[in-house]
């Protein structure tokens, strides 16, 4: 099956129902989408589907053919969010930080002035073992000032 991830089309020798996750990292060595939980509790494996962010390790992969796929090597090093993770140094870790930064990005698409409650509710899902959660409000609240 062919694959449209990161704008390159990548054909992909899978059984339809492995999950995008195990696609990603395994079959294509995209190893900045993590594995938590598998089974879509922690937001770690969260990718873009047509730029809706989207739990990638419950998702069969034949269900990605078609739409594009865009997973954190796919965002410029210069976008608003990934500079804004930098400047307020949110990452411990950095093992829940590209899901981290995929919810971010859909969250700000949707709203682009969330404040503080709106910032918590649309990234409860994205878990963080060290605790990030303060600073992960402070870079998101910087970007709905300034704008994305
Ligand atoms: S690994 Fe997918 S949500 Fe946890
Ligand atoms: S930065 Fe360590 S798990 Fe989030």
């Amino acid at each position: 099956m062919k694959l449209n991830i990161n704008d390159q089309t990548h054909e992909v020798n899978a059984p339809e129902h492995v999950p995008l996750l195990w696609v990603l990292r395994e079959y294509l060595h995209l190893t900045g989408t993590k594995y938590g939980c598998g089974i879509a509790q922690c937001g770690a494996c969260t990718v873009h589907i047509d730029g809706v962010a989207q739990r990638s390790c419950i998702l069969p992969v034949a269900q990605a053919v078609g739409k594009k796929i865009t997973t954190i090597e796919g965002i410029p090093e210069n976008h608003p969010v990934k500079q804004a993770w930098i400047d307020v140094q949110v990452p411990q870790c950095g093992y829940c930080q590209p899901g981290q930064i995929m919810q971010a990005i859909h969250l700000l698409k949707e709203n682009a002035n969330p404040d503080i409650e709106a910032i918590k509710a649309g990234m409860s899902g994205n878990l963080c073992r060290c605790g990030t959660y303060p600073r992960i409000i402070k870079a998101m609240t910087k970007l709905a000032k300034e704008g994305t």
